[in-house]
């Protein structure tokens, strides 16, 4: 649409990139495919940003909206409940792994990750530990963007301009395999170093100064990095030892997108939290959580005692709503099951594009991967700054979308491509995905 981009302030945009042309603007989505103002279709190898898990245009979770919109639009929780949230908070409870029963609601990721943190802080301030402030999380890991959120993003490009952030923020290495510092011919050791490096950190810093070590399951940014064998494994041992909280941020890698409805238990670790959002509602409200287990709320219930945290809308009864109603379309539909029965065969449709000379690593699960771009197969050499300027952002990206896909060209870590379609995808959708990646990979090569 043509006035696009006088008010409308993107996120994450080059404003200036579209002076010249027209804001890609989508009016519509059905299933895996949504169309933009011009009536061309595209699929959604997305879901949106990780979010439509159940697909678009199901009017039964818009009913859902509407039905408690008209009965009771708003109320806080602050102090009171609505019927909603408390029903919602127990069906989480009651698929989250272990003792994870207790529910704090927000509105979205960053605000769970914020929501986490500062329970660690305040858990350790009031059960006698109170300088254990400190958090662990990865490099090129991305956490989200409020203040705290994005001291726990491993991501320098995007804290720069808003530094000084909230002290405390310490990195470690992430799990990619593909570019392994040590290790890089077995992937136990590499798994066990990996988490090694997360109590040397601790040691480092001082274990009675760390708070908490906040991990995805699979890491997004850099390009979907699964954990090596035994890596969780050993990461809830060392937090243990020393007495530091596991938060599984599962933003992404909950509600099916791994083939399971979280993250810890398709890698069987048990976390102390799990942080949530965009696939709880698949996207038709907006709503997070923060799942904490019962032993962290102690320290709260005594009798004047309180997480003094919140925010307006965290919670809100028509997300609620639509959140119960998106997780009876997963239940009767078993979307779970769904994506386990496809996700071998997402895997090896995507694996096909080896033969391609630009296609280094093909690497995810459930229904999450990411497809590494190197210039040197055999060396694995990666492309300079110049060069993924023109490749990902003056070229791929562009040309998936006007070939049909959307999905993302990233080069937050090295140059990816991630696809995380809705999990009612399957075959055609596999293979559509492979055909238009191959034909504009094939033509990003030749432009080299
Ligand atoms: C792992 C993870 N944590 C936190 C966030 C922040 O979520 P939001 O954008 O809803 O604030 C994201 C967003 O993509 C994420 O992927």
């Amino acid at each position: 649409m043509a006035n696009a981009t006088d008010h409308l302030w993107m996120h994450f945009t080059r404003m200036a990139s579209y002076s010249a042309g027209e804001v890609p603007t989508i009016v519509r989505g059905e299933g895996a495919y949504v169309w933009d103002s011009q009536g061309r279709r595209y699929l959604d190898g997305l879901a949106g940003l990780f979010v439509v898990n159940a697909g678009h245009g199901r009017t039964e979770l818009a009913e859902a909206a509407a039905k408690q919109a008209g009965e009771l639009a708003y109320f806080p929780l602050w102090s009171y409940a609505h019927p909603k949230a408390i029903e919602l908070a127990e069906k989480v409870a009651s698929l989250a792994p272990g003792d994870l029963n207790r529910v704090f609601f927000t509105t979205g990721g960053s605000e769970a990750v914020e929501a986490a943190w500062k329970l660690a802080r305040a858990y350790f301030k009031r059960t006698g530990q109170p300088n254990k402030y400190k958090v662990v999380s990865r490099y090129i890991a991305y956490h989200g963007t409020s203040m705290g959120a994005l001291s726990i993003t491993g991501l320098p490009g995007i804290k720069s301009d808003f530094e000084p952030l909230v002290p405390g923020g310490i990195k470690v290495p992430n799990t990619n395999f593909y570019r392994a510092p040590e290790h890089g011919d077995d992937p136990k050791a590499f798994g066990r170093w990996a988490a090694e490096e997360i109590g040397r950190a601790i040691e480092r810093e001082g274990p009675d100064t760390v708070a908490a070590v906040f991990l995805e399951p699979v890491q997004n940014s850099g390009g979907c990095f699964p954990p090596p064998p035994g890596y969780f494994e050993r990461v809830r041992e060392i937090c243990d030892a020393y007495d530091v909280l596991l938060v599984s941020d599962e933003v992404i890698c909950s509600w099916g997108r791994l083939g399971e409805y979280f993250g810890a238990t398709r890698y069987g670790y048990q976390p102390d939290i799990i942080t949530t959002a965009k696939g709880i509602t698949s996207g038709y409200a907006p709503l997070g959580a923060m799942i904490a287990s019962e032993r962290l709320m102690e320290p709260f219930l005594t009798e004047t005692g309180m997480f003094a945290h919140g925010v307006t809308f965290g919670g809100h009864p028509v997300s609620c709503a639509v959140a119960l109603a998106n997780l009876e379309v997963f239940a009767r539909e078993d979307l779970i099951g769904h994506v386990r029965a496809n996700e071998g065969a997402f895997r090896s449709t995507l694996e096909k594009l080896h033969d391609l000379p630009i296609v280094g690593d093909v690497r995810g699960d459930g229904y999450f991967y990411g497809i590494e771009l190197v210039k040197d197969k055999a060396t694995r050499e990666t492309f300079d700054e110049a060069e993924s300027e023109r490749l990902l952002r003056g070229f791929l990206s562009t040309a998936l979308f006007q070939a049909g896909l959307y999905c993302r060209a990233d080069d937050r870590g090295d140059p990816v491509v991630q696809l995380a379609p809705p999990l009612i995808a399957e075959q055609q959708q596999f293979d559509e995905i492979e055909q238009i990646l191959r034909g504009v990979l094939t033509e990003a090569w030749s432009r080299l």
